[in-house]
């Protein structure tokens, strides 16, 4: 787990995300990307693991990315912005590995996904979302290969902690963290969330406006 984010870092995350985020754009294809811009973070993992659930939990608002219980929600790379220009925008990415879609599109999303981590100069970070009922899995490991080989800082996220007891979580974090050890583009460090019951969100938003300081 992470050491405790300041207070100031908390305290800034908090005002960045309290501001109005909107959608600016949705490419269903990689020739159809929003020009580059400013500082993106983006969200990836398994079809239903909570990407937008995430999305909107960070920035308060219930339906600002949509979710739906039945894998597959999320079909193109949906793009937000904060207030103001903050300098930041948020992607919601297609989920990858849901096993029942056919298999044309299944190819044409993990195309995009893979295409988008790997040449795009302003993603800054990218938060691999794995569900904390299940740990990393094989599907998993692809998307952290892509994000090695292209150098792309990327942190892990467990969703949907509400769901797990605490000795399972524990076992998960550990898992999590002796896989990531072996991945040189991973922050060692794993973030634990849930949607649900919001924890996990301070910390999230301190690490992301965290960036911004970095590039800036
Ligand atoms: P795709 O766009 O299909 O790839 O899915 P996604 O990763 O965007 O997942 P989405 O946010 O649509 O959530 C999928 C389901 O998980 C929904 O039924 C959510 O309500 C549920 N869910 C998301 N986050 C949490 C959480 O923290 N706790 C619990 N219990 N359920 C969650
Ligand atoms: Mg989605």
């Amino acid at each position: 787990m992470t050491d405790a984010p300041d207070a100031k870092l908390i305290e800034e995350g908090r005002k960045l995300f309290a501001g109005e985020w909107k959608f600016v754009w949705a490419s269903p294809s990689i020739e159809t990307l929003p020009p580059m811009a400013s500082m993106e973070v983006a969200f990836a993992g398994r079809s239903n693991v909570g990407k937008s659930s995430l999305i909107n939990a960070l920035t308060g608002r219930n339906a600002l990315a949509r979710t739906s219980h039945t894998p597959g929600r999320t079909q193109e790379l949906i793009f937000f912005e904060g207030p103001d220009n903050a300098g930041l925008r948020l992607v919601d990415m297609p989920g990858y590995g849901y096993a029942s879609a056919p298999k044309a599109k299944v190819a044409s999303w993990t195309q995009l996904i893979h295409q988008f981590l790997q040449g795009r100069a302003t993603l800054a970070r990218v938060y691999v979302l794995i569900d904390a009922r299940h740990g990393i899995k094989d599907v998993d490991q692809d998307v952290l290969k892509t994000l090695d080989k292209s150098a792309v800082s990327y942190q892990v996220v467990l969703t949907k902690a509400d769901q797990v007891k605490h000795a399972e979580l524990e076992k998960h974090i550990e898992e999590t963290t002796v896989t990531l050890a072996k991945h040189p583009a991973a922050f060692p460090d794993v973030l634990v969330t849930s949607s649900r019951d919001g924890s996990g969100m301070a910390e999230l938003r301190a690490a992301t406006v965290r960036l911004l300081g970095e590039r800036s």
